[in-house]
């Protein structure tokens, strides 16, 4: 940061209230805010976090109307449980407001109404999708159909998930109203936009020219929408949920949610300082910064800039946007709609107290330059060769032997050069950790914090003070003092991160306040301070917690496949004739095993009633059903008894066996529906 501002604001992606928060919205976006907030904090410089529901937008109406309750009812159900999940986190908002409030939709009414007055829109008609059967128009996500892109059939009316290009609903191929599935007729309608590419060469040279710095899939994402040229944007839907377009003859007609949206961290910022917040927002000494997913890049970069530019007034632009890529979970892109998530909620539920290791993991793996991969393994791993191995196997032996030999009593200290090299090792840690967190790498950070930790087993390591109390009570007492004071600097060194550990670890150590200039210093706990008893910071987490998370997402797997299943297409006529030369008969099996050196095959012995002398020989690739295939000896097969016979694996076969594979994976071979006579022919 080459300039000093006074304050910043920072301003996180206000998250939709269709469903709860999931370990993706984590960490892409909170649990970094939160560390540069809480770091800001502790260095003394005046910060604001703003978060907040954003609850308009088409997937919460669709949500309501599945569950047949009202869209309020939705985004009242889900700003609860978020707002109570971002706090459990220890997610340090400043306010977490929501955009159905009444200064959000004063706010965002008069700025649209600003931008109408300055003659800031083209006002134009269009045709739009329109379903009949439902009797409205279509916007966004009211739309599925095909990617002219990747040709994906699933794309949304807005966006196409699979390729991530945006959309607008008449360019799908074959739409359908994802309200009533009717395919939707053209009608004209009246629409604001705003003429981005009036704006282009601003944006061109603010972002371009002035913001090099920023993350390259950032400015990478950028330059590609600039240089393909921006058009008018239209700003408003035909829609009745959301904040009504604030213009005569508007009826029927609201903000588009993305116009709304980001208007919503101004509206939170007036709520929380109703006297002061143009401050926040209209003078160059605030630094503002959005932290996003890398999805709402363009609207936070091109589309809400232009808005703040039309509407001027001092209004500032954000000084960066740190948006991250995406994260999965156990290499599956994670859904709201599969399923396929760690719900924030759940996660505190099934891991009460150790809110601090997901913020650890996320951070640790965070997709800060390339989507990244969280897996329960990892975490397990993390929790207990990290947390536990390195920074509470430090503090937890420092702690007990000071106990041990002075009684919980901080011994005094004489410092000589081991001492002074590890403070040296301390600032320059201090140093690293600042300078990551400021330019936004976060997992460096974390990594970096680590280090202190490292160092301070090490130091443990070569002083081995647990045999040198036998000899030298003095110098003994120099190492625990150290020790003492390096527990000090782990708890404000690891707070932007680990705030529950810090706060627990200041509370045993008898501190109070805690700041950023504190780290370096060796006296921080008083010679003579009393230690609480020490109790354990971080516990082993055992492969039966993992199991059962495992377990969990196998079985959404399975969920998955069966909601999924679709039967085969058709397959092209077969002529009567034709079928009726296949000659199918009911056979009862005599033998069945595996064929050795193939895993796929059973061979089977059929009695057919005496077509074929000795019974018939039939390979049949249906091994891996069955771990015992001697269950289907004495039962009742089909089969197509008049195939040319064909050799597998060395064996004649002849004919086919029939059977069906179910939605679940698993497969059963067709029987007759009570005992038949082997040989019969099934008609
Ligand atoms: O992608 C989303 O979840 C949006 N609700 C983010 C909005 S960010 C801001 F503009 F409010
Ligand atoms: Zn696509």
């Amino acid at each position: 940061m080459s300039k000093e501002y006074k304050r910043t604001l920072i301003t996180t992606a206000l998250p939709y209230t269709n469903g709860p928060v999931h370990i993706g919205h984590l960490a892409g976006v909170y649990v970094p805010a939160d560390i540069y907030a809480r770091y800001l904090r502790l260095c003394g410089r005046p910060v604001t976090l703003i978060g907040g529901s954003d609850e308009h937008g088409v997937p919460i109406t669709l949500k309501a109307r599945q569950e047949g309750v009202t869209p309020q009812d939705i985004v009242d159900r889900y700003h609860k449980l978020i707002k109570e999940s971002f706090e459990g986190l220890g997610i340090s908002f400043d306010i977490y407001s929501r955009t159905t409030s009444p200064i959000h939709h004063d706010t965002a009414s008069e700025f649209f109404r600003h931008l109408y007055d300055k003659g800031e829109f083209i006002e134009k008609s269009s045709m739009q999708l329109y379903d009949p059967e439902a009797g409205q128009f279509l916007a966004d996500r009211y739309v599925t159909g095909e990617c002219p892109h990747c040709h994906n059939p699933k794309a949304y009316g807005d966006q196409c998930e699979a390729c991530g290009t945006s959309l607008n609903v008449t360019d799908l191929i074959n739409p359908k109203s994802a309200i009533t599935g009717a395919t939707p007729e053209l009608r004209e309608t009246r629409h604001w936009f705003l003429p981005l590419d009036k704006w282009e060469p601003a944006l061109r040279h603010w972002i371009l020219d002035g913001h090099k710095e920023w993350r390259t899939n950032v400015y990478g994402q950028c330059k590609s929408w600039l240089d393909m040229g921006l058009q008018p944007r239209a700003v408003s839907r035909d829609l009745s949920w959301g904040v009504p377009v604030p213009v005569e003859g508007a009826e029927g007609k609201v903000l588009y949610v993305w116009f709304d949206a980001p208007i919503g961290y101004i509206s939170n910022t007036k709520e929380l300082y109703p006297d002061s917040w143009e401050k926040w927002w209209k003078d160059p000494e605030t630094r503002i910064i959005n932290f996003i997913g890398k999805d709402n890049i363009v609207f936070h970069c091109i589309v809400f800039p232009a808005m703040l530019m039309a509407y001027g007034d001092g209004f500032q632009l954000p000084d960066n946007v740190p948006a991250n890529e995406f994260l999965n979970l156990e290499s599956d892109k994670i859904s709201t709609s599969r399923n396929w998530a760690v719900w924030l909620h759940e996660y505190l539920a099934d891991f009460p107290g150790k809110q601090d290791v997901l913020r650890y993991v996320l951070t640790a793996n965070a997709p800060e330059a390339k989507d990244n991969d969280f897996t329960w393994r990892d975490f397990q791993a993390r929790n207990n060769n990290e947390l536990v191995a390195i920074l509470g196997n430090f503090v937890n032996r420092a702690l007990v032997l000071t106990h041990k030999y002075f009684d919980g009593i901080v011994p005094a200290a004489k410092p000589g050069p081991v001492e002074e090299a590890l403070q040296a090792e301390i600032v320059t840690i201090k140093a690293q950790v600042s300078e990551a967190i400021e330019t936004f790498h976060f997992r460096e950070a974390l990594n970096r914090a680590m280090d202190m930790a490292r160092a301070g087993n090490r130091y443990l390591q070569e002083t081995e003070p647990w045999k040198m109390a036998k000899t030298d009570m003095e110098r003994t007492a120099t190492v625990l003092n150290t020790a003492v004071q390096l527990c000090a600097n782990l708890a404000i060194v690891f707070e932007p991160f680990l705030p529950f550990m810090s706060a627990h670890l200041v509370k045993m150590l008898g501190g109070d306040k805690i700041s950023w200039d504190m780290i370096g210093c060796m006296d921080l706990v008083p010679t003579g301070a009393r230690i609480q008893q020490p109790e354990l910071l971080f516990e082993k987490i055992d492969d039966e917690a993992i199991d059962a998370q495992m377990k969990r997402l196998e079985r959404i797997k399975e969920e998955n496949k069966l909601k999924n299943w679709q039967p085969e297409p058709r397959q092209a006529d077969v002529d009567f004739d034709t079928f009726m030369k296949a000659d199918l008969r009911v056979g009862t099996v005599l033998e069945c095993a595996k064929v050795p050196k193939a895993d796929k095959l059973l061979r089977f012995l059929i009695d057919d009633g005496g077509l074929t002398p000795g019974g018939r020989t039939i390979v049949s690739g249906i091994a891996q059903h069955y771990a015992d295939p001697a269950e289907l000896v004495g039962k009742q097969v089909v089969f197509i008894a008049n195939l040319p016979p064909r050799k597998l694996k060395g064996i004649v076969s002849d004919g086919m066996i029939l059977s069906a594979l179910n939605a679940d994976g698993s497969l059963c071979v067709i029987a007759p529906s009570a005992p038949a006579t082997p040989g019969a022919q099934v008609k």
